[in-house]
């Protein structure tokens, strides 16, 4: 039996997926001890990932090699299985590969069997998968946000930010976001009933943030996506005993290049903490984390629009629009079954 995957030829330049990655037709090998196979049925399309796809050594895990399917969260029923606790028909969620049909060590692809009464089954990204556990570990844990806080959020339009800013206001914080474009910023304040969002594409985003601020006070947490030029900003808008909690450095993702804060000093004039922090190391929470995230999904409070393309041969344009803001919510490619 044949299977279609995307194939990582070369290291992509800026955004031009498609002179790196092939889509190739290839037989399946026969299933190994422990796997198992996945009719994919989403993939999940995350910012990160654009790291695994440079040649850096020193991130948080090492370069996906040249050659090999490329690397994704994927959904899917078990069509076969050599792994325990797995049969066929089990709905999935697994480090999988952008392909028809995912091959996995169902330990070391982190396989997890979902509940399939959950209407929506793509809420096992978004809501109720590694974006809830992210958004509520970064707001809540690293950024230790109490209630009446004031918690800022970049990249807020997106799938990690939009849970991000609902979850501080669910943690009885006063939410903002930043985001590109007023139809982003419109969906945050409106459809979310955030305290406000500043859109960092509109002109000077410190006289914004100036503005967002409430009898002279600034920031209490910031959950940063983005790095860059934006956390410049941000660092002399803190509030003093301030928390930055590091999630992502989507400034850099795509140029590679890395990007010293101008302003660092004032972690030492504010006195904050600055803190990065990483899902696989806090996997083992997962359960308990869906747990939370489940109810407030469940009871509406938490909610995730899809930006959903579909069809395996088009699954590079879904992934650009992480990087130049085509969505807002979760961009999933969904698969013909
Ligand atoms: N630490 C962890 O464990 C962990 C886990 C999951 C995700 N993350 C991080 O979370 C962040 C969001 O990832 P995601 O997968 O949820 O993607 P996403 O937020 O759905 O999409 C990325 C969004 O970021 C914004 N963006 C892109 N480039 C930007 C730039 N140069 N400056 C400002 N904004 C930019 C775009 O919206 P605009 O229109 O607003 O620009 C885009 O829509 C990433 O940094 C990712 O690495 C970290």
């Amino acid at each position: 039996m044949n299977n279609r995957f995307w194939r990582i030829e070369s290291r992509p330049e800026g955004n031009d997926f498609a002179g790196a990655l092939a889509l190739v037709d290839a037989p399946l090998a026969p299933l190994a001890e422990g796997e198992i196979r996945i009719r994919n049925s989403h993939l999940s399309m995350d910012a990160g990932t654009r790291l695994w796809l440079t040649s850096r050594e020193d991130g948080y895990q090492p370069p996906l090699p040249l050659g090999i399917p490329m690397t994704g969260l994927v959904l899917g029923e078990v069509t076969e299985s050599r792994a325990q606790g797995f049969v066929p028909g089990d709905l999935v969620r697994a480090f999988g590969q952008w392909a028809d049909i995912s091959t996995v060590d169902a330990v070391m692809s982190g396989a997890i069997v979902l509940d399939p009464s959950v209407a929506d089954r793509r809420a096992w990204f978004g809501p109720l998968g590694m974006n809830g556990w992210t958004a509520l570990w970064g707001v809540e844990q690293t950024g230790a946000a109490k209630p009446g806080e004031r918690v800022l959020v970049s990249a807020a339009a997106g799938a990690t930010g939009i849970l991000a800013v609902q979850i501080a206001k669910l943690l009885g914080c006063e939410a903002w976001g930043i985001a590109g474009g007023a139809e982003k910023c419109a969906y945050l304040t409106g459809e979310l009933g955030i305290a406000g969002a500043v859109d960092y594409k509109a002109g000077d985003v410190g006289a914004q943030l100036d503005a967002a601020k409430t009898n002279g006070s600034g920031f209490d947490v910031y959950f940063d996506n983005v790095g860059g030029a934006l956390l410049d900003q941000v660092l002399t808008r803190m509030n003093h005993y301030g928390r930055i909690a590091v999630c992502g450095l989507l400034a850099d993702y795509s140029s590679g290049t890395r990007t010293a804060p101008a302003e660092f000093d004032q972690v030492l004039m504010r006195r904050l903490r600055v803190e990065g922090f990483f899902s696989p190391d806090f996997m083992h929470e997962g359960p308990a984390l869906t747990e939370r995230l489940r109810g407030w999904y469940e009871a509406g409070d938490l909610v995730m629009p899809y930006d959903v393309t579909r069809g395996l041969e088009n699954t590079l344009a879904a992934y650009a629009k992480l990087f130049t803001g085509g969505n807002i919510g979760k961009v999933i490619v969904e698969l013909e079954q």
